[in-house]
């Protein structure tokens, strides 16, 4: 460590700003998945955009390595610091002002460590909707969702973080601000930085605050779980009822028979959602800002559904309880994976309409490299994102992890860019998929990313060893 980088940052952030202690730095030394830790330097946590400046001036001046952290629920090691001990994590969560919210524009302006789930509410007390939504909502970062452009729920209708964000303003890693908190839903005045910075996963700045897109907030929503023999009649359902629906349909997510049993077997009070068994299941939902006729339009498309047989069981919900109940089982896949197994987890993302060949292909060459395999596969597949995982016992060696890791990632990996997919569509790059996609991207595509890399950060301080 740099001689005078303590006292230097002391007087930059104050006692509340900095944490030393070796037992109150460890949250911030481990990810969510228990799957990767490291050692800081010491924990920054900034109270502001001048303090967090006033930092990576510092930092820049004495070529300290930064890893950004927000709400640390990221799934792929993004924000968790290198085994060194050199390197300073700064913290994002003392800057939690909503600073604006315009309902006349549909914007609201927060800073970083906004809590995703506070962001929604404060829109709702506008009477308005911010429709990013996670299963970590509760403890994920605004600023964290727009590093890794966060997904989740609602992409098919309202798309990911990146077309959440109008503006944004970002610490770059010699000290500067750019002020880019621009409210404006056209704005043609040069290269988009903006969009340089979301997705970039605290390798280029850091985001100190953002100005959000709101939508009219639905007042009805209609919510239904489904049973089907295949993936195929998934993906043609989901077809149909975009066509009958439109922008009503703002969820498909499905779960494989497998993933259910898991998350029965592990989530408390978790209740199957139809007596019948079934290959494959979605959860489905419709919302709207006009209170009728929803939930006829839902019976409808899945009336038609059953008697097509793309369909075999259907439950509409008939409360507000019941719904929940569905939501809670979905949701529960992140904690009974974790609670069951080891995971191998696979973030990718397909054409729709290549999604079930993929299935197919995927799922004989696991089975055929690996007899016995566990595939967990669920996702997002309004939006063509699987989370096609495998489940390794709990006590597999790390070693054992690793060579299965390597070998199971050639093979989905491989499949996933024969079908024109991406191997990392919403969790991050991090330090989990780095070298996959070093391996996958164009010679062309990662150099241009190298130079973008170079110009912003060419201390290469802002955190090392992710994405790229
Ligand atoms: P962190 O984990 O703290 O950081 C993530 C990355 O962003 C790191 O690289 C970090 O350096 C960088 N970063 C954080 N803040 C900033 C900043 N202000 N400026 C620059 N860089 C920054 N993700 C989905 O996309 N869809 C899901 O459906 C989903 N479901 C989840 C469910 C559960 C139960 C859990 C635990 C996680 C889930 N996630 C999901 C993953 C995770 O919640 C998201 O990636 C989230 O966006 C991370 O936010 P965070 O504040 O926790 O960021
Ligand atoms: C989800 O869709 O549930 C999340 O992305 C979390 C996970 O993959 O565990
Ligand atoms: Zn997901």
């Amino acid at each position: 460590m740099h001689p005078r980088l303590l006292e230097r940052l002391h007087a930059a952030v104050g006692d509340a700003g900095l944490v030393l202690d070796d037992e109150a730095r460890a949250p911030y030394e481990t990810d969510w998945l228990r799957k990767f830790t490291g050692r800081s330097s010491v924990v920054v946590r900034p109270a502001d955009t001048a303090q967090t400046a006033e930092v990576m001036r510092i930092c820049h001046e004495t070529h300290t390595p930064v890893v950004t952290q927000g709400g640390n629920t990221g799934m792929s090691g993004g924000a968790t610091p290198d085994g060194s001990g050199a390197q300073v994590v700064l913290s994002t969560v003392r800057m939690k002002a909503i600073r604006s919210v315009d309902p006349l524009n549909n914007t609201l302006t927060a800073e970083a460590g906004v809590l995703l789930a506070h962001i929604q509410a404060a829109a709702q007390a506008v009477d308005r909707f911010f429709p990013l939504s996670l299963g970590s909502e509760g403890s994920c970062t605004i600023g964290g969702n727009l590093a890794t452009n966060a997904g989740g729920i609602a992409v098919l209708r309202y798309g990911n973080a990146r077309e959440l964000a109008l503006g944004l303003e970002v610490v770059l890693p010699d000290g500067r601000v750019w002020h880019g908190l621009r409210a404006l839903r056209k704005d043609n005045t040069g290269y988009d930085l903006r969009d340089l910075f979301i997705g970039s996963e605290g390798t280029l700045g850091i985001i100190t605050a953002a100005v959000l897109k709101l939508h009219a907030r639905p007042v009805a929503r209609a919510t239904a779980w489904v049973g089907a023999a295949s993936i195929d009649a998934l993906v043609r359902l989901l077809a149909q009822l975009r066509a009958a629906c439109g922008e009503r349909l703002v969820a498909f997510e499905m779960l494989s028979a497998e993933s259910l049993e898991l998350i029965l077997a592990h989530v408390a009070d978790s209740r199957a959602p139809l007596a019948s068994a079934h290959a494959f299941h979605a959860l489905i939902e419709l919302a709207d800002t006009q209170a009728q006729g929803l939930a006829e339009l839902l019976e409808g498309g899945l009336g038609e559904a059953l008697e097509q047989s793309l369909v075999d069981d259907v439950a509409v919900s008939v409360s507000g309880a019941q719904t929940q109940a569905f939501w809670k089982i979905r949701e529960g896949i992140s904690q009974a994976q974790m609670r069951a197994g080891k995971a191998v987890k696979h973030d990718i993302a397909l054409p729709i309409s290549a999604l079930a060949a993929f299935v197919h292909r995927a799922d004989a060459a696991l089975r055929e490299a690996m007899p016995g395999v566990r595939i967990i596969d669920f996702g997002h597949l309004g939006d063509g994102n699987l989370h096609y995982n495998v489940l390794m016992p709990l006590d597999t060696a790390p070693e054992a992890m690793a060579t299965a890791t390597a070998r199971l990632n050639r093979i989905v990996h491989d499949l996933v860019a024969e079908a024109g997919g991406s191997i990392s569509a919403e969790h991050g790059v991090g330090q989990l998929r780095r070298d996959e996609l070093r391996h996958y991207k164009s010679e062309v595509e990662f150099d241009l990313m190298m130079r973008i890399k170079q110009s912003l950060d060419p201390n290469q301080i802002m955190n090392p060893g992710k994405l790229i």
